[in-house]
């Protein structure tokens, strides 16, 4: 698992509901994202207090809460991957007859990510001709079921019931993940033979020796589209600049630094490419002049100005150089918090760069980088919304790819 997941873990209300504290906390160490919904009855097994701190997010449990930004819904289609432990009876009766009458309920219904339930109870509860059946509905549906584990329940009975172990747990639910979506979609290798060129991270312009201009791409974005178009069988080679976390395995990397790397490395990568994505982040501006030596203070005095030149703008340069048949996508990052003021932006940078397709993404002081999430919209050639997603950045490049392998056939 090389790219963190947006996890819901549902909590019910169960002895076993403290377990789930360390569920949490194994997803949070592995680098997830991790937004727990508990019901009411877990909330008096397990304080939020301790689910907040270990999940580092707030805990859900009102449906009547964040009415305005519609979370009984909100929550469950940004999930990669719901996770609930511990699975009461109640509550698994619940999920087998979709019933929504609070947030949990809610959140699964609205979600179509995977769904691993594990389930604590006395054993009678579990041997239960309705529990079985009703377990037997969801496996049909697919949900993954893990454990009961078999041993000493919180009386003094012992037999099949327990929690299985947070371990297992964790592992078998991003084993189910891995089994769903990104894996069955690169079973598909609907880009082999496919030549795909991605630009990622931040350029850097120098000033002196030990000093630049950057900006705060952490690269994230670019590298999970290099993971995910590689996945379905593409060739792919990564322009990276100043990454922040690793390149993927199989992916043909070429380090760069400044603007005019990147364009140089671009144009040669793109020769013959059927895809080229520019998802990083290039300086606009370069110093018309870097210093040999570190600049210093005493000889500049108390302000200092920088002279600086226009780089070349790589995409559209790419595009009014493509290939019949090639297609070249950019990406837009915007301040601008209204929605249409931000589309009609994202239309006007489409226009003037003459790509295919763009890619619009919200980025602010705390939104947009370096986070493990995004949330985009994908505009055609002729301004049409063609795509709107959200979810962890490998889930949201997959559903790019889907559209842009498209385009090609
Ligand atoms: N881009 C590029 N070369 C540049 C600047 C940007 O190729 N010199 C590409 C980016 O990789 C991205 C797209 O253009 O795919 C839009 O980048 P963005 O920074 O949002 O747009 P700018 O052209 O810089 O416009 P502005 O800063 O005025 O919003």
């Amino acid at each position: 698992m090389s790219q963190p997941l947006t996890i819901v873990v549902g909590i019910s209300g169960g002895i076993a509901a403290y377990k789930a504290v360390n569920v949490v906390r194994a997803f949070v160490l592995a680098g997830h994202s991790v937004h727990v919904v508990a019901t009411d009855a877990a909330l008096r097994f397990v304080g939020r207090p301790t689910l907040e701190a270990i999940s580092r997010n707030p805990v859900h449990s009102e449906l009547y809460e964040g009415v305005a930004e519609v979370r009984h819904v909100a929550i469950g289609q940004s999930a990669d991957l719901i996770v609930i432990a511990p699975a009461t009876a109640n509550t698994i009766a619940k999920l087998a007859a979709g019933i929504a009458d609070d947030l949990l309920g809610n959140t699964v219904l609205a979600s179509t990510a995977p769904l691993v339930i594990a389930p604590a109870m006395h054993t009678e509860m579990w041997q239960n001709p309705a529990t079985v059946a009703n377990i037997a509905t969801l496996r049909s549906r697919g949900v993954t079921v893990v454990g009961p584990a078999v041993g000493q329940l919180t009386g003094a009975d012992s037999g099949p019931g327990r929690l299985e172990e947070p371990d297992a747990i964790v592992r078998a639910a991003l084993a189910a993940y891995d089994a769903s979506r990104p894996d069955a979609r690169a079973a598909q290798l609907d880009l082999a033979g496919r030549r795909v060129v991605v630009t990622a991270g931040g350029t850097r312009e120098p000033l002196d020796p030990v000093r630049f201009l950057g900006n705060r791409s952490s690269g994230r974005q670019g590298i999970a589209l290099a993971e995910a178009a590689a996945a379905r069988g593409a060739a792919v080679v990564l322009i990276a600049a100043h990454l922040e976390v690793q390149a993927p395995a199989g992916v043909d990397v070429r380090e760069v630094s400044t603007a005019l790397q990147m364009q140089d490395a671009a144009a040669l990568a793109s020769e013959g490419a059927d895809i080229v994505i520019m998802a990083a982040a290039v300086a606009d501006y370069r110093p018309v002049e870097v210093s040999e030596g570190k600049i210093k203070k005493d000889e500049r005095g108390d302000t200092m100005t920088l002279e600086l030149v226009r780089n070349p703008d790589i995409l559209a340069g790419l595009a009014a150089a493509k290939a019949p048949g090639q297609l070249v996508v950019g990406f837009a990052a915007e301040t601008e918090p209204d929605r249409a003021a931000q589309l009609e932006l994202g239309r006007s940078k489409l226009a003037r760069k003459g790509a295919d397709l763009l890619v619009l993404n919200r980025v602010g002081w705390s939104e947009g980088f370096a986070t493990e999430r995004n949330d985009i919209t994908v505009l055609d050639a002729g301004a049409d919304i063609v795509l709107e997603a959200v979810g962890s950045k490998l889930s949201v490049a997959h559903r790019i790819l889907d559209v842009i392998a498209e385009r090609l056939h």
